[in-house]
């Protein structure tokens, strides 16, 4: 079977409506159909300053959100990125294959950098695509396959150029050695949008509380929330994001979520008023987020049998990840220890 294999910071108690549609929701099926490698990007959610006792915390609930939403350890590998230490040590590996200039232009790490202040920004947020592009090589398929997947949104797109990029370089430098692997973005959901600016992405770390919908919100805050989402002048519920972000946002989510194409819900809310929609997205988002809440706040009562499902994970990750960290130190001519 193919391989596929995508990654998601534990950077916050819940995972949003953007992680859940663009990311989450895409890896259950794909666990059928691929060889699946799933994990919490935890070393990733320390490039920003961080207290110890939230990322762990975060790293359990994480894992159990995606869990819950239908990711089965039987079927896939899920496991935390600390736990497999390749990880970090092909990065370095790949860093030293990348150019200043050219990790300079990766544009997520000049947003977050100019936002932080240039200086105040580690060194560890600028090699963060780094990072990932060891995350998605040390998954490699045998070369020759073509089929290498990676589900993401849209905001991933140019990480995953660069993880082409540098998966070309080593194999150029030291014989074909990685698979270069395909950004698998859906489009209709490749970049949910803040319900308060939905001109901008909805984001953990730049939306306002009420732009966000959490996977984990209670019932009644989430129902707030769409309620008072932001729309647009005008009554008509069309799907236009030009001129109307706002409503062609609600549309793109209810679709998603209850599978009705956008312009059979143009022909159903014909007539009607913005309240309508909202009240119909509400619905069908509590229907979809109350069972993942539930299943979660099941899973968190059992910590250490969350970590060892974990664990169970990262010792299957860990044995792919040496077997190819073996091949890349032999290449890139690193002394054997024995
Ligand atoms: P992260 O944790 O920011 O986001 C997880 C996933 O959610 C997607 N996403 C969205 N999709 C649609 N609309 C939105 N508003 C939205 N916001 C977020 C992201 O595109 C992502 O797919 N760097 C990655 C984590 C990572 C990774 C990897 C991913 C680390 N290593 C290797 C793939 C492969 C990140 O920050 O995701």
């Amino acid at each position: 079977r193919p391989r596929v294999l995508s990654g998601i910071q534990p950077t916050a108690d819940s995972f949003h409506l953007g992680n859940y549609l663009g990311a989450v929701r895409q890896w259950v099926p794909l666990q059928d159909t691929h060889e699946a490698f799933y994990f919490l990007a935890n070393l990733h959610a320390m490039t920003a300053e961080y207290d110890p006792e939230v990322l762990l915390r975060r790293t359990r609930v994480s894992a159990a959100q995606i869990l819950a939403s239908g990711i089965d350890p039987d079927r896939c590998t899920l496991f935390v990125q600390s736990q497999v230490f390749e990880h970090a040590e092909l990065q370095w590996v790949l860093s030293c294959l990348t150019g200043y200039g050219e990790a300079s232009r990766m544009t997520q790490f000049k947003d977050k950098s100019a936002k932080q202040g240039a200086a105040a920004a580690s060194v560890g947020l600028f090699t963060y695509p780094i990072l990932q592009a060891a995350d998605i090589l040390l998954y490699t398929p045998q070369v020759g396959e073509k089929d290498f997947q990676v589900p993401v949104g849209e905001d991933q797109r140019q990480h995953l150029e660069l993880t082409r990029t540098l998966a070309g370089r080593f194999n150029h430098r030291f014989g074909p050695t990685f698979v270069e692997p395909n950004a698998h973005i859906l489009k209709s959901v490749a970049k949910i949008t803040d319900l308060q600016e939905p001109e901008r992405k909805m984001s953990k770390s730049a939306s306002s509380p009420q732009g966000i919908i959490n996977v984990l919100d209670e019932p009644g805050p989430l129902r707030k929330k769409i309620m008072r989402a932001v729309t647009d002048t005008g009554t008509e519920i069309k799907y236009d994001p030009e001129a109307k972000p706002g409503v062609s946002n609600l549309l793109t989510v209810l679709s998603a979520l209850n599978g009705t194409p956008i312009p059979d819900l143009e022909a159903h809310f014909a007539g009607a008023g913005y309240g309508q929609l909202k009240k119909e997205l509400a619905e069908v988002a509590l229907e979809t987020f109350g069972p993942i809440r539930e299943r979660t706040l099941e899973l968190m009562n059992d910590p250490a049998e969350l970590d060892r499902i974990l664990a169970k994970g990262a010792d299957r990750a860990a044995e792919v990840a040496a077997a190819t960290m073996a091949v890349v130190r032999e290449r890139a001519g690193l002394l054997r220890r024995r």
